[in-house]
């Protein structure tokens, strides 16, 4: 089976269904921009018929970026699929993205509805589109609590009709990775001419499996991932595209590839969140402020040492400039003579014992020591010298 997984970023439709964190076309196209430079494979650049906003904001995505595909939303309605071919008329390259929902849970309390129904329309709206656009993804939202026969023959039927991809959502992020990954697996095996598109997969994260889900889904199978931009997202969010990309980049035995551009996801994290207006959390994985700090002195001790100690990824490979050594209460003295020293501070192991001490008891009073600290406990030791 071909190893590249395709990236879909759905920052600027999912991501962008954050409350607080509308962009304006300006600031979309600047994401659109960054997001091309980092080699994402398609943008789904929006739901065309929610705003008029949201419709111009795809027409000049759609002129501004030349390289990945444009992607538009939409229901399994005529009108939706009429504004979305119109919002794409200046795409270079283009893909609607229609769909229903395919379990019985939708299909009951959205639609009011029954499975022939929803199976109909999702087969009436991937043919309506395709008169129109070549490339058409078909979404079965809430597949990962529909019932797996069922899916399998609206796959089968939306391929019949012409669907390139076939998008296999856990909308609500209910779904186990292992469970997820064996959906995947069987449709793969049981439905009639699965070659003829490419699986996607779209997890949300509310149980905080839409990371785990994803990969568990290539792995099986599917060979395109769509995600966002520091995992941003309706309620507990989406696949974090950084997450994913780092995973299958680290774990070279999944034989698994991309073509992102990997130095450019600090760049690109640090855009989206400053201009959504929204703090990435600390610890969050690959582009969080602690993802490469160091604290407790065991593990500054062994980093300094041979950085391979404590990290599994290069800082470098994601476009952070440097691991950081954080000095707190519970940094050893390795970490504060390497800190010493990179400000030009050399003293002797006597001397280090001695600046430890006063360390210490500061530490515990400010919690993170800085290089001003420093300067003033080695400006100590100096003018003791010069008595
Ligand atoms: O989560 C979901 O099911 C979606 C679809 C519209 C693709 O976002
Ligand atoms: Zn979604």
């Amino acid at each position: 089976m071909n190893d590249k997984v395709y990236i879909f970023d759905t920052t600027l439709r999912d991501g962008e269904q954050v409350p607080g964190c509308q962009l304006n076309t300006r600031e979309k196209i600047e994401v659109a921009l960054a997001l091309e430079e980092l080699g994402v494979d398609i943008i789904e650049a929006g739901f065309p018929i929610s705003s008029p906003g949201d419709f111009a904001s795809i027409v000049e995505i759609s002129k501004a970026v030349s390289e990945p595909v444009i992607c538009a939303l939409t229901r399994a309605k005529k009108e939706d699929i009429d504004v979305a071919v119109e919002s794409l008329k200046f795409a270079k390259r283009k893909r609607i993205h229609t769909g229903i929902g395919a379990s019985d849970m939708h299909i009951k309390h959205k639609f009011n509805s029954t499975r022939e129904d929803v199976l109909e329309r999702g087969v009436w709206a991937v043919q309506y589109a395709k008169q129109f656009v070549e490339d058409i993804e078909f979404y079965a939202e809430d597949a990962g609590r529909a019932d797996l026969p069922f899916l399998a023959q609206m796959v089968e039927a939306v391929i019949a009709a012409g669907a390139t991809v076939v998008n296999i959502p856990d909308t609500t992020g209910y779904t186990l990775p292992w469970d997820y990954g064996q959906k995947i697996k069987y449709l793969r095996e049981n439905v009639k001419n699965i070659d003829k598109a490419i699986i996607s997969v779209h997890c949300h994260n509310d149980l905080g499996l839409a990371t785990a889900n994803s990969i568990a889904g290539v792995m099986n199978g599917a060979r395109q991932i769509e995600c966002t931009i520091n995992g941003i997202g309706e309620r507990a969010g989406n696949t974090s595209l950084e997450e994913v990309v780092m995973i299958m980049k680290s774990h070279k035995e999944l034989d698994l590839n991309t073509g992102i551009n990997s130095k450019r996801i600090y760049p690109v994290s640090r855009l989206v969140s400053r201009l959504m207006r929204m703090r990435v959390q600390p610890n969050k994985a690959i582009v969080g402020d602690n993802a490469f700090a160091h604290s407790s002195g065991i593990h500054q001790d062994g980093f300094l040492k041979h950085r391979e100690t404590y990290e599994v990824i290069d800082p470098h490979d994601v476009g952070v400039d440097n691991s950081k050594i954080v000095l707190t209460a519970r940094s050893g003295r390795a970490a504060l003579k390497h800190r010493m020293e990179n400000l030009g501070y050399f003293i002797s192991k006597e001397e280090l014992d001695e600046i430890y001490k006063d360390y210490l008891v500061l530490a515990d009073e400010v919690k993170v020591v800085n290089d001003d600290h420093l300067g003033v406990l080695y400006q100590k030791i100096e003018t003791k010298k010069e008595k």
